[in-house]
């Protein structure tokens, strides 16, 4: 059999590559830090037999009609809200992402951003940057404890147990709400169950790892918002389409809740002219949930692994249909 072709969307390290350049062929994108233009993906795509992808390539149901050769697409991500899935199946196309290798790393970054925001560290970083460290006085700075608090999660899939035991660490009350109940977590971490009204208005914290559906589109609305407590921060390290931001704006501004710390906005990159950036109490991160060497390596190695186990093997690893 021809080695088959596989286009990755964007320069990876050659490295990362070499111990299967005598299985695939590879093309790939020229640059690590531009996306692929649109017309040069599907050109390149039409001449190979799989794709590696990043979350800013849209893979919709037109390019995949366009594209009938191709068996698979090892989505860069455990998150695929990027490609459409309804029609990758339709077109018989199988589509893996890239979950358990950035479980760990992604929590870390989701308690990192609570913490931050929670004890406004980025605020007091910036105001000591710009010589604004006048006197040391009973409440310059004072944020919110963390620890003996409630989180609420909301969405309790691996990345939501692997916070939930973080936040066991601080000796946190868990809650969470999820499409189905997760008895096992329940029992060790241990984390209570609770339906979202009582989340949004029971929890310190309110953690959003859902992913992006037609489902959860802007669900963290102006009326949800208002569940809240005043005192709750909302974390957000998901996808940004889960948030409506002009209405997480408005309650931040209007003490409706009292911090946000968002990895994640609805559309990215966001420029610094972006309404949330403009307000002291908003965290802002160019979500980098799982941005670690180690496991962007794992990430990498994990889409050739799937693509290895498709061709050679018994089927792809981390199939998401
Ligand atoms: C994911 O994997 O979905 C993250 O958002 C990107 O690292």
């Amino acid at each position: 059999m021809n080695k088959p072709v596989i286009y990755i969307s964007r320069k990876l390290p050659k490295s990362l590559l070499e111990p299967y350049s005598d299985r695939f062929t590879f093309h790939m994108w020229d640059q690590e830090d531009k996306p692929v233009d649109k017309e040069e993906l599907l050109k390149e795509s039409k001449k190979a037999d799989g794709l590696i992808t990043m979350l800013t390539e849209k893979i919709d149901d037109r390019f995949l009609r366009e594209n009938p050769q191709l068996k698979i697409i090892a989505n860069l991500a455990v998150g695929f809200d990027n490609i459409d899935i309804m029609a990758a199946k339709k077109h018989h196309i199988i589509v893996t992402n890239t979950p358990d290798v950035l479980t760990e790393t992604t929590a870390d970054l989701t308690f990192a951003l609570l913490m931050a925001t929670a004890r406004r560290m980025v605020e007091a970083n910036d105001l000591i940057k710009q010589d604004g460290w006048e006197v040391w006085s009973p409440f310059f700075l004072a944020g919110s404890d963390v620890h003996h608090k409630t989180i609420g999660i909301v969405g309790m899939g691996r990345i939501g147990e692997a916070v939930a035991r973080r936040a066991r660490g601080f000796d946190m009350r868990v809650l969470y709400h999820n499409r189905s109940r997760k008895p096992q977590a329940e029992k060790d971490l241990p984390a209570t169950y609770v339906n979202f009204d009582e989340l949004l208005t029971q929890s310190d914290f309110v953690v959003s790892l859902i992913p992006a559906t037609e489902q959860t589109k802007g669900l963290f609305n102006h009326d949800i918002f208002l569940k809240m407590k005043t005192e709750a921060i909302f974390i957000n390290a998901s996808r940004g389409a889960v948030v409506n931001e002009l209405d997480l704006a408005s309650a931040l501004e209007n003490g409706v809740i009292k911090g946000a710390g968002l990895d994640v906005f609805s559309r990215e990159p966001i420029g610094s002219d972006h309404t949330l950036l403009a307000l002291k109490n908003a965290v802002c991160l160019p979500h980098i949930g799982s941005a670690t060497v180690q496991t962007r390596k794992d990430m990498v190695r994990l889409c050739l692994d799937n693509l290895d186990s498709y061709f050679y093997g018994d089927g792809p690893k981390t199939p998401v249909q």
